[in-house]
């Protein structure tokens, strides 16, 4: 087959955009870090001043903003109205506030359309990395992967990424999140029944995207 779609679903912190990103490179494949333009949408919900805790309030300006994802591995980029947010969509005050407007469903329905025709514009492929990927976004994916790890693990990685010292406060607020993301009505974060799940525990990120490289390639 020419295109091959790869989802890539699971909590924060078990290696998933570092995995998509060097499989894409790797094979030559487009990227798409979902996660981002959740958090973007987010950005414009804190910027422009609407309620995070008022659901109706977010829904009825959830198609005004224009999110645009550059999907080179190399370097993927995401705009807002034109401004780049790359840096601003990883802060804590929006890494706090994302799960509440991903809940949503007018946001998720809106970048879920958005991801639908990315992935159908990708030309050799996408690795699509996400929560509901593989169950919802793109269920006819070739190849669906769940990458799992230990809360220990998740939360070192994540203090690490972010130079913060305090793991249980990382630990307590990576929870917290996957708590809210597996919960929601929505499309929560979830495995598909014909998802492979990989532990990433105890696997260095090199053995990760080996796995997942000769899982694509069967599939190709
Ligand atoms: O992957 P990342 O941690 O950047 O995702 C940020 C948040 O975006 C998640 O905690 C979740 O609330 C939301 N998200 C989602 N569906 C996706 C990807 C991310 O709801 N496919």
């Amino acid at each position: 087959r020419a295109t091959v779609i790869v989802a890539i679903d699971g909590p924060s912190g078990t290696g998933k955009s570092s995995t998509s990103k060097a499989v894409a490179a790797q094979l030559g494949l487009s990227y798409l870090d979902t996660g981002a333009q959740y958090r973007a949408i987010t950005w414009w919900m804190v910027t422009n001043g609407i309620d995070i805790d008022d659901p109706s309030a977010i829904a009825a300006v959830a198609g005004k903003p224009e999110i645009i994802s550059g999907t080179d591995p190399s370097a993927p980029t995401i705009t807002v109205d034109g401004t780049d947010v790359a840096a601003a969509i990883r802060t804590q005050d929006v890494t706090s506030k994302v799960s509440a407007v991903s809940a949503v469903p007018e946001v998720r329905a809106r970048i879920t359309e958005l991801q639908r025709s990315i992935a159908a514009d990708a030309g050799n492929g996408i690795v699509v990395e996400g929560r509901d990927i593989g169950t919802t976004v793109l269920p006819d994916a070739d190849l669906k992967i769940f990458l799992t790890a230990s809360p220990e693990a998740r939360a070192a990685r994540r203090s690490g990424e972010l130079k913060n010292a305090d793991v249980q406060a990382t630990r307590e607020a990576l929870l917290k999140r996957d708590a809210a993301d597996s919960s929601r009505k929505t499309s929560p974060l979830a495995k598909a029944d014909d998802a492979v799940e990989v532990d990433t525990s105890d696997l260095t990120l090199q053995q990760v995207i080996e796995c997942v490289v000769t899982l694509v390639e069967e599939k190709r």
